[in-house]
């Protein structure tokens, strides 16, 4: 049974709540029509085995990596070498951080998305005109000595723990840039060496149960604008991706990470890799929490197609921008589905 306090921020906080608020409900043209969106198993969203990668099978998994990036702009990974421990743990700070009391948790309240650690609600609730079923809390994670001290303290392992969790993440980021660089035929330092000082944020997303979840989003269609996100989500599904025009529900596998090719890494892959649209939706039944990390450039760092992707055959694509320039561009635009990249394209002649 949900207890009191697993409820959205800004939603009439009367218990038992049966019906959808007004402003959660989405047009009729734009609704998640649930009946119709497919199944999904490990062929369909492909599961790669890490287990190799710095051994003789290195080759073979990049080209797997490589593929994926091109076809299907996500992956699932196994044997990631992050501990299962400390997967535990940051899904457990996490439920628990979300079932604080009200008051506990709104110490950490802003609607200012340039605040580097906040918990909110929706996606931005000052442009946006219909709500989300969603509270989040974002935090930026590296470097860590300079973010972490402004995080919640309550839960009180909340830093040691989400720290942990974060530090291990950038290992695994950093191993699956160098990765990505070598398929597109890049040095594997290539990647890595374009993102200035590097950046990490996080987000953990809480979807509480739903009433009509027919008519709203946890989170509508979009893409990332980050350079890569490794998505960890615990057994409760939600997440949906579009593929030839249809929605695929990409149902949690114990122990693997989700990751899709964000806009920014679309841009160095001048277009052969796609930051693909994807969508949360909500249930009656279940809460649901979802962990992304957004491995992104600093802002100040210059990001344009990779000089050796483009030829004669294959112009730039993209003009070259800071992240800062598209960072800003993204969060006054609004969680739209049109894609952001659009307005940083070379017109072609
Ligand atoms: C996101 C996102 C999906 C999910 O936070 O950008 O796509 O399953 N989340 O919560
Ligand atoms: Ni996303």
């Amino acid at each position: 049974m949900a207890t009191a306090a697993t409820k959205l921020l800004l939603i009439d906080r009367v218990p038992g709540i049966n019906r959808v608020p007004n402003s959660y409900i989405r047009p009729e043209a734009d609704r998640p029509n649930l009946t119709e969106v497919e199944a999904s198993d490990a062929s369909t969203i492909p599961l790669i085995d890490l287990q190799g990668l710095f051994g003789p099978n290195r080759d073979d998994i990049i080209r797997l990596i490589g593929e994926a990036c091109q076809q299907d702009g996500f992956f699932q990974i196994k044997n990631h070498g992050i501990p299962e421990e400390v997967v535990q743990a940051i899904m457990n700070i996490a439920g628990e951080f979300f079932r604080l009391p009200e008051s506990e948790r709104l110490k950490n309240y802003s609607d200012d998305p340039s605040k580097s650690t906040r918990l909110s609600t929706s996606f931005n609730i000052k442009t946006e005109k219909v709500s989300n079923w969603r509270d989040f809390l974002r935090l930026h994670c590296y470097p860590l000595e300079e973010y972490m001290h402004e995080w919640p303290t309550n839960p009180p392992s909340f830093r040691k723990e989400v720290g942990e969790y974060c530090t291990r993440v950038r290992e695994l980021a950093l191993k699956l840039l160098e990765a990505i660089s070598e398929s597109l035929g890049l040095e594997r330092e290539y990647i890595s060496k374009n993102l200035g000082k590097h950046g990490q944020h996080m987000a953990m997303n809480y979807y509480p149960p739903c009433p009509q979840p027919e008519l709203t989003y946890g989170l509508p269609g979009h893409t990332d604008r980050n350079l890569i996100t490794i998505l960890l989500q615990d057994d409760v599904p939600g997440l949906q991706v579009l593929r030839d025009g249809k929605w695929i529900a990409v149902n949690p596998i114990p122990n693997t990470f989700i990751v899709n090719i964000g806009d920014q890494m679309q841009v160095i892959s001048n277009d052969k890799y796609k930051s693909i649209l994807h969508r949360a939706v909500v249930n009656c039944d279940r809460e649901r929490i979802s962990i992304p990390t957004f491995y992104c450039p600093s802002p100040e760092a210059l990001i344009g197609p990779a000089q050796g992707l483009i030829d004669h055959e294959h112009p730039a694509v993209y003009r070259s921008f800071t992240y800062e320039e598209y960072y800003h561009k993204f969060w006054n635009r609004g969680l739209r589905t049109e894609c952001c990249l659009d307005m940083f394209k070379i017109p072609s002649a």
